[in-house]
C-alpha cells in the first residue's frame, strides 16, 4: 500500500500507474470514480461492502491516496483538484450508503427473522386446581345420589351463620368458629350451614341439596390450618328421614369417594343445629391405619361433621319438627384435598405456585 518511486516522474500506489502532473490526478480521480460506480454495483453482501469501503474509503484506501497526491500538485491547480477530489469523496460515499442500505434490506435482521423449520410452541395447557377437582368429585357423587346444587353468599349475617342455626348469643359453641366481622353483625361465613336456613326458608320438603363453598375463619394460618377454606354442605329434609339414612349416605359417598374397601367409624359429637351429631372418621390411607404424623397416631382421620337437622333448627324457618325430619353433613375439601395427593401443607394450595399446580 506505500508509495514506491519508480523514477522521477512515475510512481505506483495501489497498482494505479500515474505522473505527477494535475493532469494525471485529473485523470486518477476520473478513473478511481469509474472504478468505484462499477465496484458498488456489483456489491450484494456485507463482505462486499466492506471490501468497497476498505479499497476506496478508508484512510489508506484509493479515494485517500489521491488526497496525498493532491500534496504534490503545482498551487494553481490545488483549489480545482481539491474540489472535485471532495466530489470524488463525496460519490463514493453515497455508492457506499446506497449499496449498504441495498444489502441491509435483502438480508433479514436479527428481529423479523423467522426460522420456518423450527418446531412450534405448544400453547400451556392449564389443569382443574386440586380443590376444584375434589369439589367437583365430591358434588358428582352426591348428584348422581339425586342432590341438586345450591350456592349461597360468602359475606352472611349473625342470624344465618349463627343464630337461626340454634348457636345463641354468647353461646360457647360460638367459640369453635373464629370469625371475621365485617360489622357487629355481618361476617364471612365460618361454614356453609347458613345455606341450609336459605334453602329451607325458600323451599318446602321434600329438599335434597349440596352446598358447596368458601368458608373463612379466623385462625392462626399453619400447615394444617388457613384462614379460607372449603366445604360441602349436604341437606336431606322429607316426612321420615332417618339416622340409618343419614349412615347409609355417608358410607355411600366415602366408600365412592375413597375406595370400596375403606374402614370407617363414626363418633358422637356435638353441633347447635344437629341433634344427635356424629363425626365419621375413616382409616389412614397413609398409614392404613397404624399410625403416623398425619392421623396424628390414632390410625383414623376425621373427614366430616353430620347430624340429624335440630328442631329448632326446624322451628326456624318454619317447619313443623313432628311433621319433617332430616339430616345435615358438612365435609371439609382441603382436609380431603391434602389426604388425596399426600399434600404435607395446607398452605400449597393457596399460594398458586404454578411448579405446584402444574402437577395435578
Ligand atoms: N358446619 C359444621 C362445621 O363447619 C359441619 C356440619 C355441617 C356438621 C352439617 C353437621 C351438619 O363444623
Amino acid at each position: 500500500m506505500c508509495s514506491v518511486w519508480t523514477g522521477s516522474f512515475v510512481f505506483i500506489r495501489n497498482n494505479s500507474i500515474m505522473t505527477e502532473s494535475s493532469t494525471t490526478l485529473e485523470q486518477s480521480i476520473q478513473s478511481v470514480r469509474a472504478a468505484a460506480l462499477t465496484a458498488s454495483e456489483k456489491i450484494t453482501s456485507s463482505d462486499e461492502l466492506e471490501k468497497y469501503r476498505i479499497e476506496f474509503l478508508a484512510r489508506k484506501g484509493r479515494v485517500g491516496n489521491l488526497f496525498d497526491e493532491l500534496k504534490s500538485v503545482p498551487p494553481e491547480s490545488k483549489p480545482g483538484l481539491g474540489k472535485q477530489l471532495n466530489e470524488l469523496r463525496t460519490f463514493a460515499d453515497s455508492l457506499y450508503r446506497s449499496a449498504k442500505e441495498k444489502v441491509e434490506s435483502a438480508t433479514p435482521t436479527r428481529q423479523s427473522f423467522i426460522d420456518l423449520t423450527l418446531p412450534g410452541r405448544r400453547p400451556h395447557i392449564g389443569s382443574l386446581h386440586p380443590i376444584t377437582q375434589t369439589l367437583s368429585d365430591i358434588t358428582s357423587i352426591f348428584t348422581s345420589m339425586g342432590f341438586s346444587i345450591v350456592d349461597g353468599p360468602e359475606i352472611e349475617d349473625d342470624y344465618h351463620n349463627f343464630e337461626a342455626l340454634n348457636f345463641p348469643p354468647d353461646h360457647p359453641a360460638r367459640d369453635m368458629q373464629d370469625t371475621f366481622f365485617i360489622e357487629d353483625t355481618i361476617l364471612l361465613r365460618t361454614h356453609t350451614s347458613p345455606v341450609q336456613i336459605r334453602v329451607m326458608k325458600e323451599r318446602r320438603p321434600p329438599l335434597r341439596v349440596i352446598m358447596p363453598g368458601r368458608v373463612y375463619r379466623n385462625e392462626a394460618i399453619s400447615a394444617r390450618s388457613y384462614c379460607l377454606f372449603h366445604q360441602v354442605e349436604g341437606l336431606y329434609v322429607d316426612r321420615n328421614v332417618s339416622f340409618s339414612e343419614l349412615k347409609g349416605t355417608l358410607v355411600a359417598f366415602a366408600r365412592e369417594f375413597y375406595g370400596s374397601s375403606l374402614k370407617y367409624k363414626f363418633r358422637p359429637s356435638f353441633f347447635p343445629f344437629t341433634e344427635p351429631s356424629l363425626e365419621m372418621d375413616i382409616t389412614c390411607f397413609l398409614c392404613s391405619g397404624k399410625g403416623c404424623r398425619v392421623c396424628k397416631h390414632s390410625g383414623w382421620l376425621e373427614i366430616l361433621g353430620a347430624g340429624m337437622v335440630h328442631p329448632n333448627v326446624l322451628r326456624n324457618v318454619g317447619y313443623d319438627p313432628e311433621e319433617f325430619t332430616g339430616f345435615a353433613f358438612g365435609i371439609g375439601v382441603e382436609r380431603t384435598t391434602l389426604l388425596r395427593h399426600n399434600i404435607s401443607d395446607i398452605r400449597l394450595l393457596f399460594e398458586n405456585d404454578i411448579r405446584f399446580l402444574k402437577q395435578f
